[in-house]
Parts: C-alpha cells; structure tokens; sequence
C-alpha cells in the first residue's frame, strides 16, 4: 500500500534565479518497512522533527556547504550500517558527526533516551536536502541504531568506488534493493560539495577520459598536479551549494568529476532519465525525494534489534567512534582543506 503525501518542492524557475517559487506537488511516497512510520515521535517526542530543523537551520545558515557533509554520512550509513563510526573513509567530514552529536545532545535534553541517532542523522539530511534549495518531504522514522561499528572491509565491501562503471553502479544499487531508476536522482546529490583529486585523477592520468569536456579537463589537470595534493574542488562549478539538476546538464557537457557519474550515461536507461532530470528540474526533485526514502530504509533496525545510542559517536558500551571532531586520523579532511579550488 502507497501512502498519499503531499510533496513541498522549492524549485528555482530558470532565469529567475533569484525568485523561489514554493508549490505543493502529490506524490505517492514510499510505504515505510516493518517498524517505522511517518511521524513515528509524533507521541513520545512530538518536538524531534522540528528540533533537528531548527538546529540544522542553525549550523548551515552560516555555513551552508556543511549540508553536503551531511548528507554523504546519510548516505554511508544507509549503505553501511553503522559506516559513521566506523574506521573511516578519508574524506567523511568529521564536522557532519560533530553536527549529529550536538543535534542528538539537545533531543536528549528534550526527550531523553527516544529519538535514535539513525533517524536524527536521516531528519538532518532531509533538511540539509531543503536548505540547499532542494525539495522538503516527509521522511519515515523508528530507526534503532546499530550495537556495533563497522568494520573496515564491510565498508569497503558496501559502497561503490568513484571508478565504478554502470554495471557496478547498477549491482551495487540492486544489492540494497535500488534499481536504475534510484541510482540516477541519487547520484545527483553530487550536485552540491566538494571532492578530492584523488577521487577523480584516474580520469587525467596516463591519459584524460576522452567523455571530459576538454576545457574542463585541463583546469582539473592544473587544480590537481598529483592524485596526492591535498585539494578539494566543487562538484558543480555554477552551483556548488544548490540542490537543482545542474549536476545532469554538467554530464551532458562532460563536466562531472567521477566515472560513476559518467558512467550513467553507458546505459541506456540511465541515460534516459539523465536526459529527462536535466530538461526536468521538478522531475528530478520529485524522484529523488522518492529514491532517498528508499535508501532510507535499507536494512534498517527497528524495536529489539538496535538501541537508542546515548551520544552518537559512542557506543552504550562506552566504545568511542574513530571518527570525531579531534581525530587526526581522518586526512585529509574536507573542513580545513589545506588548499581548496573553486573550479
Ligand atoms: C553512486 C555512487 C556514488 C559514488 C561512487 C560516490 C562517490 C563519492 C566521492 C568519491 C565523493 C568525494 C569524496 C572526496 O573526494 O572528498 C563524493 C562526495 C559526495 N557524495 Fe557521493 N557517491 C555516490 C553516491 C552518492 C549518494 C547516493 C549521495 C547522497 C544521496 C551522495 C552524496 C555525496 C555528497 C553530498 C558529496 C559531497 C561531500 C562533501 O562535500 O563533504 N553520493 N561521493
């Protein structure tokens, strides 16, 4: 059974940058696995929701690129339980956990022992999505957050790399029962942070990936000497922090930085929906806020088969994250990149 939901989408009409229109859109949302629900703390925390908005309003109005931060840690843990406390992947902002720590210590104040870390970490992303200019929508909750952390081969094991091509991309995404058409607008999250050269310089070196666009390939060759220089660029030049559909129309110009991104236009019904998100920016909203509540949900706990962590980044057992504000392990790091090119 679907569930009827009204859709808010703030879309920017073209050449009219600066004009925000707010229309309401109905669309079928995703019907919530066992154990969660839309409005699940509507009774024992009727405030969650909008604490976490209201704190995330409060991190990114000074500092909006920290949305893109949140929502790559969204997307980890999705992929791989408790990913954000595990031995990390490089290039996972600290700061994003930091911002998910201090949303959860309010909640505890507020509501103590109630609302998870997963679905504070899934109502964060949800706004960071709508603070960028992307589309606001209801999002199920109940989550329960995992005993354990990940360890480093389960992560690798889980997440696609940047050098994937379709095939990959696809069975990845199948795997955590996504198909071609959630890997597309999910892939467009890309329309908004930062990337290091060392996720992408295969594409310049020996040879330059004859799908670039040649004028875009040479600035990349001069931002990155070496796959090793600490440099972080924005992955959409125009727009590095609105969640629009730039990021399709930059594909069709070879200007994406990773061949996972290319590779969506090797097959055939990637493609098409790639052609259709970048003539369709309400399109593209729509779908997304459909595949990103599927993602949501991949093989989430619910009731007995988590618990409600006390502090996110630590264990009830009192085992602490490897990833934290102070963690020198985690370089380079996106929050004080050494240098940063806003190619
Ligand atoms: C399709 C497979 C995907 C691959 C291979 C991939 C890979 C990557 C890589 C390599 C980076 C840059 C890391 C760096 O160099 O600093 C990145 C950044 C990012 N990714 Fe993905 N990603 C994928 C899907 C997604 C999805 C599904 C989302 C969310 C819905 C997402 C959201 C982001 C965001 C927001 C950033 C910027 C992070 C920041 O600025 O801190 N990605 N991704």
């Amino acid at each position: 059974m679907q569930i009827r939901s009204c859709v808010p989408l703030l879309l920017l009409p073209p050449l009219m940058l600066v004009a925000v229109i707010l229309i309401a859109d109905c669309t079928d949302l995703p019907t919530p696995v066992a154990g969660l629900s839309y409005g699940f703390y509507n009774n024992s925390c009727s405030e969650a929701e909008n604490t976490v908005d209201e704190l995330m309003k409060s991190f990114l109005t000074p500092n909006v690129s920290q949305a893109a931060g949140v929502i790559r840690l969204f997307f980890h843990d999705c992929f791989v339980q408790g990913e954000q406390q595990s031995i990390p992947n490089q290039t996972l902002r600290p700061s994003a956990l930091a911002i998910i720590d201090q949303i959860k210590a309010e909640l505890e104040s507020v509501c103590p022992n109630t609302v998870s870390c997963a679905d504070i970490l899934a109502l964060a992303a949800r706004e960071a999505i709508k603070q960028t200019n992307g589309s606001g929508f209801n999002i199920p909750t109940g989550r329960r957050d995992s005993l354990n952390f990940s360890n480093y081969a389960t992560v690798l094991g889980n997440l696609p790399a940047p050098t994937s091509n379709s095939s990959h991309l696809l069975s990845s995404f199948s795997s955590k029962g996504l198909n071609a058409i959630d890997l597309v607008p999910l892939s467009g999250a890309h329309t908004i942070g930062l990337a290091h050269c060392s996720s992408f310089s295969d594409r310049l070196r020996p040879t330059v990936d004859p799908r670039l666009n040649a004028t875009f390939a040479q600035s990349l060759v001069q931002t990155c000497p070496n796959s090793s220089i600490n440099v972080a660029v924005n992955m959409d030049t125009v727009n590095p922090d609105t969640f629009d559909n730039k990021y399709y129309s930059n594909m069709m110009n070879g200007e994406v930085l990773f061949d996972s991104d290319a590779a969506l236009l090797n097959d055939s019904l990637t493609q098409a929906t790639v052609e259709e998100f970048a003539a369709e920016n309400h399109d593209f909203h729509i779908q997304f806020s459909i595949s990103f509540i599927k993602m949501s949900m991949i093989e989430v706990l619910t009731g007995n088969q988590g618990n409600i962590r006390k502090v996110c980044s630590v264990l009830n057992t009192n085992t602490r994250s490897t990833i934290t504000t102070a963690d020198s392990y985690v370089a380079p790091e996106l929050d004080t990149p050494p240098s940063y090119s806003s190619m």
